[in-house]
């Protein structure tokens, strides 16, 4: 993909990797921004963080339909086609299943796959109009490796990467590319409230994530070879991970007792 005048839209892209994202694709090139997210002066502050870009601020909720018709409708208005989408905006809420309120149950779910599915929905019309098009959809290591604690946070993550396998073939006569991104643990906001050993930066998952993009990757997956072994394991010998689950319990809930970022 060349990213010469390229038209983005990011969800989340207020904070963390999403901001890294905007970051990393200012600094090759792109100017043109519409970003989502609940926080209005979060969102203001973006034009001052990068002066060389122009944005169009889209203040909602992912969750909410009508926030996510108001936000197409002003990308319509503005900018009449769209390159790439970023469903990046995602919140979490660690615990056992039956510790976790239905209220965080409803909205993990409603933020971090039903309201990607619709903006999607809502978006291709924008996207089949241009000559190059991407969706980026931001899963993470979980969707590929679950773990206790995490059972409605891993569910909408591994929709997600299904959900953007059926995409990529369901549009495969439209120049639309895509593609997931599956994070480890990564310094931000989001994990201010877990325990973990060793993060990446949003910078380093920004660079992965554009570097993909560009060269047209399915799945960009964070955390090496390691990581990539690991999915293997946990597809081919689940008993494995299961073990190694079970092992840990008591550390992983420690550790996971307060993470929660909603
Ligand atoms: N950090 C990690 O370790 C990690 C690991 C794997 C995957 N991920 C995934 O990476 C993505 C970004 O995470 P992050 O760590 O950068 O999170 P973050 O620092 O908490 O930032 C989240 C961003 O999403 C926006 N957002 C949250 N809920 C929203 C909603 N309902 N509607 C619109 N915008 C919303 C937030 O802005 P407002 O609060 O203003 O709405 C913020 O801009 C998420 O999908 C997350 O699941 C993160």
């Amino acid at each position: 993909m060349d990213l010469k005048g390229k038209k983005v839209l990011i969800t989340g892209g207020s904070a963390g990797i999403g901001k890294s994202i905007i970051q990393e694709l200012v600094q090759r090139g792109v100017q043109d921004f519409a970003v989502m997210g609940r926080r209005q002066e979060a969102l203001d502050a973006l034009k001052a963080a990068f002066p060389d870009a122009e944005f169009l601020t889209l203040p909602g909720n992912v969750a909410n339909p009508q926030d996510l018709d108001k936000a197409v409708a002003q990308v319509t208005e503005q900018w009449g086609e769209l390159d790439i989408l970023i469903n990046n905006a995602g919140v979490v809420s660690a615990g056992l299943l039956t510790d976790l309120s239905d209220e965080d149950i409803i909205n993990q779910i409603s933020i971090n796959i039903t309201g990607l599915i619709l903006l999607t929905k809502k978006a291709l019309p924008l996207l089949k109009k241009s000559k190059e098009a991407a969706i980026m959809n931001i899963s993470s290591g979980y969707g590929y490796i679950a773990m206790p604690f995490y059972s409605v946070y891993a569910a909408t993550k591994a929709a997600v990467g299904q959900f953007s396998d059926a995409m990529r073939r369901e549009l495969h006569q439209h120049a639309i590319h895509v593609m997931t991104v599956y994070p480890s643990a990564t310094d931000t906001d989001m994990m201010k409230t877990a325990v973990v050993s060793s993060l990446d930066t949003p910078e380093e998952v920004a660079k992965a994530s554009v570097d993909g993009l560009l060269k047209g990757e399915i799945n960009v997956i964070l955390g090496g070879k390691e990581r990539e072994e690991q999915i293997k394991v946990n597809f081919l010998e689940p008993r494995k991970i299961d073990a190694f689950a079970a092992a840990n319990y008591e550390a992983l809930r420690e550790r996971t007792r307060q993470h929660r970022s909603m």
